[in-house]
């Protein structure tokens, strides 16, 4: 149609309005800084230069192992979950890069739960499934229905987030993210989970006991935690629950290792912000002060879990709120059967879990290598307890006959979700950013990874991408 000439013209023309349309991007490949590398801190790296068409020059700062909170205790050559194990079915993104990375899903068996409240069972499951459906029916009734409504009606919200954030929208601050995935979700942080479930008609058994027991064994807390975190809690006692095979963190340590991110072991002591509006990064150990486009902060930074000077910057910080400290003993050794009233070391079941909110432990589990499938194997009888307190040796000897090792965890676990909580914002300054601000909604691995990819569209765009742009080439076609 045209003459060739013309048209080479003319895509001449087009190429030159799609770099102009780019001029704001640094020439140079841009240099940006993360502090953190657990699931947050790795999976952003991974979204900025596979996902943002940016080719970014991107250092991770940490203190601690690759994995952060994803961790991993040895005992007697095998090795146990002692951080975040449980994986819903419907977590998207922890689900891609599984298969992205050719992981295998570890399966759990369903093995039989009691709810123990001090003194006694107030529930639990005999050999026959079919049976423990029908007593837990029997037990909880309508209630038990309501709340599984419920809990699939908030995950079909929730994954709304996955389109929007291929369709590059991202979000300053927490509550807007939530609201993207539904309107309701930011009333749900401003009442307790006992005030939702009550509302909905579910039964002050139900709460007390199964609601109670979940929140306790999954945040160390009560229903008095608000509500989203506590319908989140509840998605995390669904069937089909899984983990990976050879262990969470291999999910950080693969994700750095596809970003091309460069690790250092290095604790932060401050962020400077320079005069140009670029970034420069103090050390603890390290004289050097690289400058940066843009940082990242993947990392709790309440007054409680760390202690970052920020330097120079027009308005001072505040990041209200403290993290629950959760306790972790895992035990090589035997269950005492008599303190659960049970006949003998036989009859013991897999998973106690506490009603009881003064009691000195939250739960106690039976706990499978991550190197096979539960019930697979010779493996050496370990158990986790989750308490809230170190445990003495007294209360130890109550839940042990025999112990043989043991092993003690001290996490800053995550927030404390009493009634006093606002979320705060992703974008602190312009090129500065907090990913873990989205813990006080809930702390999961997934929600690390929907934060991280919001702040990497966020970081992106302060470089000069246009995010929304970006679709075709977006993370769901990707993989
Ligand atoms: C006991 C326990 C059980 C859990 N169970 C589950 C579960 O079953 N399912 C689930 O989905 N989630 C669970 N979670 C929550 C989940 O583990 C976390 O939400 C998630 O791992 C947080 O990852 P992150 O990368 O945001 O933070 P982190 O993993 O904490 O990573 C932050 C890193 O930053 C480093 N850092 C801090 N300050 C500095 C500094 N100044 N300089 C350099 N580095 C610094 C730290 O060393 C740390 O390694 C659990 C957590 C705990 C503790
Ligand atoms: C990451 O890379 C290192 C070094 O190349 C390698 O040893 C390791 O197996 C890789 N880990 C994962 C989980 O891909
Ligand atoms: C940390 O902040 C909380 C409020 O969120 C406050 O109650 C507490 O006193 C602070 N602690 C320190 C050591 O500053
Ligand atoms: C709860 O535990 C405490 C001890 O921690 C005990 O005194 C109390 O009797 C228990 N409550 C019930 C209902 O068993
Ligand atoms: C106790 O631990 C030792 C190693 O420390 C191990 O060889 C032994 O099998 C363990 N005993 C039991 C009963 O598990
Ligand atoms: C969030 O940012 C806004 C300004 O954009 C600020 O007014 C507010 O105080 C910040 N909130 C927190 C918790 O830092």
């Amino acid at each position: 149609m045209c003459p060739i000439s013309f048209c080479i013209q003319l895509s001449f023309l087009v190429l030159l309005l799609i770099c102009d349309s780019q001029q704001t991007v640094d020439p140079v490949e841009p240099r940006i800084a993360i502090i953190g590398a657990g699931i947050s801190g790795t999976s952003a790296a991974y979204f900025l230069s596979k996902t943002t068409g940016l080719n970014p020059k991107i250092d991770i700062y940490s203190k601690d192992p690759v994995g952060g909170r994803m961790a991993t205790v040895n005992i007697h050559g095998f090795d146990f979950e002692t951080g975040g194990s449980i994986l819903h079915p419907r977590n998207r993104y922890m689900k891609q890069f599984a298969e992205e990375f050719g992981f295998k899903q570890k399966k759990g068996i369903s093995g039989k739960f009691g709810l123990y409240d001090g003194s006694g069972f107030v529930y639990s499951e005999g050999d026959w499934s079919v049976l423990n459906v029908a007593s837990l029916l029997w037990r909880y009734g309508f209630s038990l229905l309501k709340v599984n409504t419920l809990i699939g009606d908030m995950l079909n919200q929730f994954e709304r987030i996955y389109n929007v954030q291929d369709d590059g929208y991202a979000f300053s601050n927490v509550a807007d993210l939530l609201s993207a995935m539904d309107p309701s979700f930011n009333l749900m942080l401003e009442r307790t989970l006992e005030e939702g479930l009550k509302q909905m008609g579910v039964s002050s058994l139900f709460i007390d006991e199964l609601a109670n027991a979940i929140m306790r064994v999954n945040y160390g807390q009560s229903t008095d935690a608000h509500q989203f975190v506590g319908s989140v809690s509840l998605a995390g006692a669904e069937t089909g629950l899984w983990s990976l095979r050879g262990g969470n963190k291999k999910v950080p340590q693969a994700l750095l290792n596809a970003s091309r991110a460069h690790f250092h072991e290095e604790e932060v002591e401050a962020i400077h912000l320079n005069t140009d509006g670029r970034f420069s990064l103090r050390f603890k150990e390290n004289d050097e002060m690289p400058s940066y486009d843009a940082v990242i902060l993947a990392t709790p930074v309440t007054n409680d879990t760390s202690s970052f000077g920020f330097e120079n910057f027009p308005r001072q910080f505040h990041f209200p709120g403290r993290y629950h400290q959760t306790i972790c003993t895992m035990v090589q050794g035997e269950v005492n059967h008599k303190t659960f009233g049970f006949a003998d070391a036989s009859s013991i079941i897999d998973d106690i879990f506490t009603t009881n909110r003064t009691l000195f432990f939250n739960s106690l589990a039976r706990n499978y290598p991550v190197d096979m499938d539960d019930g697979e194997g010779d493996a050496p009888s370990v158990w986790k307890v989750f308490s809230n307190e170190p445990l003495t040796k007294e209360e130890l000897n109550t839940l042990f006959s025999s112990i043989n090792e043991t092993y003690v965890i001290h996490w800053k676990a995550y927030p404390e979700y009493d009634g006093t909580i606002s979320t705060g914002n992703f974008t602190l300054h312009p090129g500065l950013y907090h990913i873990n601000a989205i813990e006080f909604a809930a702390s999961a691995m997934e929600m690390s990874v929907i934060g991280a990819r919001n702040v990497a569209l966020l970081a992106a765009s302060h470089l000069g991408v246009d995010i929304q742009d970006r679709k075709a080439q977006s993370f769901h076609i990707e993989l």
